[in-house]
């Protein structure tokens, strides 16, 4: 193992651990204060059924997606096209969440609040941008790189296709890192926003002295995972290294003008 997989493993289990204690004291917060999962979940308007949100929309929707945002730099130990299968099989839990979580709490905030209950906090708006964007690309992603399209078509539309997925790969990484930046935001503001409604509840054990150690050390802790992964996904000194022998020698002379080897190229191409 190199310098460079000893730190890419090092961001990535520092990255995970402060996402997991930072999510793990929130959610402690909704069990203590909230009532966690313990009311009625076929009554869409308790809390309980709102916490099925965070529950969907933090745990089955940011991890899933920090954890496909590393697999490409961090399972180098398998084959670049399994990596790529798990980082679509993360994205696919990730979109599936996000569907079900935006589905559960708009039906919340209708059955709780009325027509009065959507999108008037930061929170929701951030959150639809994100959503929208998060579901472009994954459609976008399952199209172009997924799919077999050399199973179903024709010589000439395989080198449409080519052309499509190599002129794309640049945005399709630089959507991803903007998603994962979107996802953690929409996540702090949705704990900041959950915390401060319940500072409104009037509830005699809701004080600040009893709450604070949990919002300080959430919001703290998600934040700093979320720049660590950051700092991890956009640096282009990680991407994954490409296979030595992906050319034959009498190959090399030829492919070598149009595409370098790794060890030839002073930056890394794929760049942010
Ligand atoms: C990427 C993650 C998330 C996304 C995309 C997201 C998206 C949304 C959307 C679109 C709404 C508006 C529904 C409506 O108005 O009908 C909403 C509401 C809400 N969400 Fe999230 N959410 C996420 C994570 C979270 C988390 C982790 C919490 C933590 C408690 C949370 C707390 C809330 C709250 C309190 C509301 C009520 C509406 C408000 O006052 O803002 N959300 N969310």
């Amino acid at each position: 193992m190199g310098l460079r997989d000893i730190s890419v493993w090092g961001y990535s289990a520092a990255a995970l651990a402060c996402l997991c204690a930072g999510g793990a004291i929130g959610w402690q917060y909704l069990v203590e204060f909230r009532y966690g999962l313990d009311q009625d979940l076929s009554d869409t308007t308790t809390e309980s059924y709102f916490n099925l949100h965070v529950l969907l929309m933090y745990w089955l929707y940011l991890l899933p997606n920090a954890l496909g945002a590393i697999s490409f730099r961090a399972f180098t130990f398998i084959e670049r096209e399994n990596a790529k299968r798990l980082h679509a099989f993360f994205n696919t839990i990730g979109f599936i969440a996000s569907i079900a979580g935006f589905v559960l709490i708009y039906k919340h905030q209708q059955d709780t609040y009325g027509d009065y209950g959507h999108f008037y906090t930061p929170h929701t708006y951030i959150g639809m941008i994100t959503l929208a964007l998060y579901w472009f690309q994954w459609i976008a992603g399952v199209f172009l790189y997924l799919i077999p399209w050399e199973n179903f078509l024709s010589k000439d539309n395989m080198m449409r296709i080519g052309k499509l997925k190599g002129g794309f790969i640049q945005s399709h990484r630089a959507i991803g890192y903007v998603c994962f930046a979107l996802i953690a935001v929409s996540c702090l503001l949705g704990f900041i926003t959950n915390y401060y409604y319940g500072f409104t509840k009037n509830d005699p054990n809701h004080e600040m002295k009893n709450v604070l150690p949990f919002m300080n050390k959430s919001l703290t802790l998600i934040f700093v995972g979320m720049m660590v992964l950051l700092l991890l996904i956009v640096n282009t000194k990680y991407v994954r290294p490409k296979p030595k022998d992906t050319y034959k020698p009498q190959e090399t002379t030829t492919l070598q003008a149009v595409v370098p080897n790794d060890k030839d190229v002073e930056k890394p191409s794929s760049t942010f």
